[in-house]
Order: structure tokens, then C-alpha cells, then sequence
């Protein structure tokens, strides 16, 4: 069954992706819908296989029991080492977007591919110490780009210097494609950091503990969209 994703193509708009890495879970369809309710345009969904990274987060029973619960594009991040194993089940429980690591073991070209194969959006993350350059040549196949502002694994980390630069040249690199490809930022994004994001060239915003660990969620989100100039 092809799938029609949610997910919108990239429009020159600023988006907000609240991790929910960082979210209480017993609270957790509570502070999804408090998030959607606030303007959150998407959720951000950390898949961690202990290998990729040295963590273990969410499974696709967690992206099923989200989706049709909230009407969030689910934004699923898939850092692990094999993902082509894990694009089906992923599909099948609702992404809306799959984002894979270039970093990880499998062909990449084959498992965008595989992505596409399941009317899901495709994303590619580069971390914070790769070459951006490796995207050039994939772009047709890609909606979304995510730049690690922090090394992946673990939220609450603060976002890297020389960040900024990364996201510069992910940005030229999509100009020069002439293609609608968002240029989202995963890592210590918050009120301070998201307008040094988006002045690089991003145009899509994960925050997880800045709005999760926050005392009010809504307001931290609010003033995340604040802060950021044209949100
Ligand atoms: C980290 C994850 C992030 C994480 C961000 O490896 O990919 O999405 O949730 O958390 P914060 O916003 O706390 O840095
Ligand atoms: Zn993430």
C-alpha cells in the first residue's frame, strides 16, 4: 500500500520538530498534543539501536501508538548502523519521513530508495565532523537534509561550534541542486541557538529538552518561534 505522506515539501517556512526523546513518557500523548496545540508543525521521533549510537530509544509500536493520535507529520530519525532493516516496519507504523544516516552501513542510494518505495519522505543526516559535500550527488533522491549540531545519541547536549558553517554549505549545496529540499538542525537548538541556525540557512528546528525539560513546554516553544526571525 503506497502511503501519502503528511509530510509537507519544503516552502521557504520555518518548522518546529519537538523531540520527544526528551519528553516525560508517562506524559507523553499530554505534552504531544499540548505541542500541537501550540503550533509544532512537526514531531521528532529518535530511533537509537545502541550501535549506531551508544543509546537505546523508541521502536515502531511507539510510532503507531502516535500516529493517528496526533495529526503531526511524524519527523522519525533512524540512527542506526543497518537501516535498511528497519524502513519497512518504520513505514508500515506511520513515518511520515524517514531520516538515515549517510554514516551508516548500508547503501545509501539503495535505501533512499527503499524509503521512496513506501510513498514516505526521505531525509539524510550527516554528522557534526562529515563532509557535506558527500549530499551533492543524492540530492534528486532527498526532500529533507538534517545537520547534527551535536554528535547524535543522547538530548540536552549544547549545540557545536562551527555548526553554523555546516549549515551554510548544506545550504549552497541545495541552492545548487535548484530542488525544495528542507535543511532541518537536530542538537541544542533552544531561544539562544535557533536564530544562529536559521541565519546559516535552516529552515526546520528540532528542539527536544528546551521544550520537554522545560517547566512550560508551550511557552518554550513559543519563545523558540520568538526568537527565530520570520517563523
Ligand atoms: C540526538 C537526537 C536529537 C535530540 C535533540 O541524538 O537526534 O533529536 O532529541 O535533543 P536536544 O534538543 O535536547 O539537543
Ligand atoms: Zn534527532
Amino acid at each position: 500500500m503506497i502511503k501519502i505522506s503528511k509530510m509537507p515539501s519544503a516552502n521557504g517556512k520555518i518548522s518546529v520538530a519537538p523531540s520527544i526523546l526528551s519528553a516525560d513518557l508517562w506524559q507523553l500523548g499530554r505534552d504531544v498534543l499540548a505541542v500541537q496545540k501550540a503550533g509544532a508543525d512537526w514531531l521528532h521521533v529518535d530511533i537509537m539501536d545502541g550501535h549506531f549510537v551508544p543509546n537505546l530509544s523508541f521502536g515502531p509500536s511507539v510510532v503507531s501508538s502516535l500516529k493517528g493520535k496526533t495529526d503531526l507529520p511524524l519527523d522519525t530519525h533512524l540512527m542506526v548502523e543497518n537501516p535498511m532493516l528497519f524502513v519497512e516496519p518504520f513505514a508500515k507504523a506511520g513515518a511520515d519521513l524517514l531520516t538515515v544516516h549517510i554514516e551508516a552501513k548500508d547503501e545509501i542510494v539503495e535505501t533512499l530508495k527503499l524509503i521512496k518505495s513506501f510513498g514516505v519522505k526521505t531525509g539524510l543526516s550527516i554528522k557534526p565532523d562529515t563532509d557535506p559535500e558527500l549530499i551533492a550527488p543524492l540530492t534528486d533522491l532527498l526532500d529533507l537534509v538534517l545537520v547534527m549540531t551535536v554528535y547524535p545519541g543522547f538530548g540536552g547536549q549544547a549545540f557545536l561550534p562551527g555548526s553554523e558553517d555546516q549549515i551554510k554549505r548544506v545550504r549552497q549545496i541545495i541552492a545548487a541542486s535548484g530542488k525544495a529540499i528542507w535543511l532541518e538542525v537536530d542538537g541544542g537548538i533552544n531561544a539562544q541557538t535557533a536564530p544562529r541556525a536559521i541565519k546559516a540557512g535552516a529552515d526546520a528546528l528540532v528542539a527536544g529538552s528546551a521544550i520537554f525539560k522545560a517547566a512550560d513546554p508551550v511557552l518554550a516553544l513559543n519563545q523558540i518561534r520568538q526568537a527565530a526571525p520570520d517563523i
